[in-house]
């Protein structure tokens, strides 16, 4: 709360949003401190009010590098209109709401309450340490979002947008309660995937109702579901049609997402089942007992919770934001999996309820890592913790925006590229140019600049991308900046090499050439900063402190530092190794569940054990059986079923803990060939990770027998 208030305050009392962590409150005061203006964008007719979002995280499970695309996306937009002095204020929530809480909380024999206690705290703390700024974390389990929430139903109620019907939805007779979203599981009616959520195909992605699974059964009691009847409230969508087909071609929508939601008007806009019944961890709806709001209608209403929380008893500034006839923005950033919920639910929702739309709702892709989904085995599905266990938030932030565009295009995270293009741009580049002309201000002109630069057509270059970059912003454009940023880098690298003040200075004479040349240097380095402070706000507060200079804002660039007093350069930023990528991947992987025991051997059945049940081709074909040689194979210290086996598929390597040491000496092992499951999914296992099977049949003890191809066979064939 007391963190909430201060910077609430803390930017009435300024007049601006300038607002990072620190910084602000013990800014050093120079005369020279002139030069620079506070706040830019001094014309105040041009300044914007604009309300940000990002989507709201679930609050049952810990955020990931997928999250961490949208929320630096966000953060970089935010402040880059704080340093244009607009004001920019960040409302956002954890979304607490929904069946999946409701299961992970009894899954961990805990309240949901507690669940989202202790979530909100760990995203939050994820967040700061991400450098992301943004004013509020509320929580959509709130008085504020309640109140919102309810004021909403009540006018769309009143404005005849709600319809109460009678449904059959699916009632579990054992348990005897209705069953909602995720209780009920069964197989797809499309294309017959076994094991399926009751909404939609994790194969073939079709959605559908639960009442159209096949063989349906209940996660509570397993028992199959009966249809019952039931009465709930929808909202009237296509009461919204002809405001949505306008609205959605506006400018406030990327062209890819208007031209998908052509696709939903044709299909017809359905009604939108807004009530669910008990038991669900939400809000009831008044009223009505027993039934409570759907999760995705409080989640959105969320941010207007949230910003009430923030503002308090300011009604007015609320209102302001919201009434029908607000001229301030609201922008929300989402991912394109929720596009649906934020281009025509949430807009309809408010017009409904008599509030003002969006004016922006900006949809990113997907973040993949090495080209494929985030995956569990391969380490590739990395918390944001993890990430920050090892590296520092500038790196991700940097590489996010050199590759986020305004397309609602997926992203790759390439693990080598993010090394290779953060070491040669941030270190080789950006900081160097002030390493290389710092120690020379220290240690020649008593850490002052020089009054005039050797170039001013450099400088005045530098100031004249502020624009384009600016603009590019704006847009969202970002991996644009990035590309226009390093330009300036570039030039300002190749005037330093060219004029070498190290070699200048050892001429006697040169010392006023050599202090404009690093003057100069140190300007270049400025104007970078400037540039790069949305993306980098921790190196621009080091930056800062250096230059001794107040927060930079956008207009600085227009401003060189001249006869100006600055501190001892401190090295702001390591190269990336590899040992901390390998590291996080590493970390990611001992994520995954840790087991006990494995069962490393598949016993064949015996003559006299029964044949277990039959099972289709397509179960069979999705074991990737492969010949492995054994490499080497030692004993595990405190197993004492367990060899370990370091298997060579024909150029990759596993490490394979197998139950068979009561069977064989190790030493007799190394080099023979044997069969693997190669696409067991990894197990941790008390000794290591365990990255696939043997193959081997027989009762058990000595009786154990692993399988060997004929001669021909090769490391890494499949076994067909
Ligand atoms: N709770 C809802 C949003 C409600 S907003 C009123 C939700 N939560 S989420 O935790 O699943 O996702 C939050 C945001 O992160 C969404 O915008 C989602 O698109 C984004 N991402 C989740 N995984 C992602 C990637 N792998 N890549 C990029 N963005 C991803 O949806
Ligand atoms: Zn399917």
């Amino acid at each position: 709360m007391l963190f909430r208030t201060r910077f609430y305050l803390d930017r009435l009392l300024q007049g601006t949003r300038t607002r990072d962590f620190k910084t602000l409150y013990f800014v050093p005061s120079s005369p020279s401190n002139k030069q620079m203006t506070d706040t830019a964008s001094p014309d105040p007719t041009s300044r914007r009010d604009i309300l940000i979002t990002a989507a709201l995280p679930y609050a049952n499970g810990s955020v990931h590098l997928g999250h961490m695309l949208e929320y630096i996306q966000t953060d970089i937009w935010t402040r880059f209109q704080r340093m244009r002095g607009h004001t920019a204020v960040w409302v956002w929530a954890d979304d607490a709401h929904g069946t999946p809480i409701m299961l992970s909380a009894q899954q961990q024999g805990i309240e949901p309450q507690q669940l989202i206690d202790a979530m909100k705290i760990e995203h939050e703390r994820d967040f700061v340490d991400f450098q992301l700024s943004f004013d509020n974390f509320h929580t959509t389990h709130s008085e504020e979002n309640k109140a919102c929430a309810e004021l909403i139903y009540a006018r769309l109620k009143a404005g005849g947008h709600i319809a109460t019907r009678t449904i059959e939805q699916l009632y579990d007779p054992e348990a005897e309660m209705f069953l909602p979203d995720r209780f009920v599981r069964g197989t797809c009616p499309k294309c017959g995937t076994e094991d399926q959520d009751s909404d939609a195909c994790e194969n073939c992605s079709t959605t559908y109702d639960a009442t159209e699974l096949v063989n349906p059964r209940s996660v509570v009691s397993g028992a199959t579901p009966i249809k019952k009847d039931s009465e709930q409230f929808f909202f009237k969508l296509d009461n919204f049609e002809t405001m949505l087909r306008e609205w959605t071609t506006g400018d406030q929508l990327q062209p890819e997402i208007s031209n998908k939601l052509k696709e939903w008007f044709e299909g017809g806009l359905k009604d939108w089942d807004i009530s669910r019944n008990k038991p669900y961890w939400g809000f009831e709806i008044p009223d009505a007992p027993g039934k409570y709001f759907y999760v995705w209608l409080d989640a959105p209403i969320g941010y207007m919770g949230s910003h009430r929380n923030l503002l308090g008893d300011n009604t007015a500034e609320f209102d302001r934001y919201w009434n029908a006839d607000s001229t301030t923005e609201l922008v929300h950033f989402i991912g394109k999996d929720i596009a649906y919920f934020h281009t025509l639910f949430w807009p309809a929702v408010l017009e409904g309820a008599g509030f003002r739309k969006p004016s922006g709702v900006y949809c990113h892709g997907f973040l993949t890592v090495d080209g494929a989904k985030m995956s569990k085995s391969r380490g590739t599905f990395i918390k944001a913790r993890t990430y920050l266990d090892h590296l520092p938030p500038e790196y991700l932030r940097y590489y996010f925006a050199a590759k986020l565009n305004n397309k609602v295009e997926d992203i790759d995270l390439n693990l080598e590229d993010f090394q290779a293009r953060v070491n040669s741009d941030l270190v080789g580049k950006v900081v160097n140019i002030a390493s290389r002309c710092a120690g020379f201000i220290s240690t020649r002109f008593e850490g002052r600049l020089a009054d005039e630069l050797s170039d001013p057509a450099l400088f005045a270059e530098s100031a004249q991308a502020a624009d384009s970059i600016a603009e590019a912003f704006e847009k969202r454009e970002y991996s644009r900046a990035i590309r226009e940023i390093i330009v300036q880098a570039d030039k300002a690298n190749q005037y330093i090499a060219e004029h070498a003040p190290w070699a200048l200075i050892k001429e006697p004479g040169n010392e006023t050439q050599v202090h404009q040349i690093c003057t100069l240097g140190i300007n270049l380095f400025k104007n970078l900063i400037v540039y790069l402070k949305p993306v980098l706000p921790g190196i621009a507060e080091q930056t800062e402190a250096f230059l001794n200079i107040k927060p930079l804002t956008w207009d600085d660039a227009q401003h060189p530092l001249l006869n100006h007093g600055i501190e001892k350069f401190k090295p702001m930023i390591k190269r990336i190794e590899k040992e901390s990528i390998e590291a996080i991947v590493n970390d990611s992987k001992e994520d995954l569940q840790t087991t006990e025991t494995n069962s490393p051997v598949v016993s064949g059945p015996l003559a006299d054990d029964p044949v277990s049940d039959e099972i289709e081709f397509d179960d069979f074909a999705k074991v990737d059986l492969r010949i492995a040689t054994i490499v080497a194979a030692d004993h595990v210290k405190g197993a004492d079923k367990l060899l370990q086996l370091t298997l060579d598929l024909g150029g990759e390597q596993r490490n394979v803990f197998a139950g068979i040491k009561s069977a064989y000496d190790p030493a007799n092992l190394i080099g023979r060939q044997t069969v693997m499951v190669a696409n067991l999914k990894p197990r941790k296992m008390r000794f290591g990770l365990s990255e696939g099977m043997v193959l081997a049949a027989g009762p058990g003890g000595s009786d154990l027998f692993i399988l060997s191809p004929d001669q021909g066979a090769a490391a890494g064939m499949r076994v067909k």
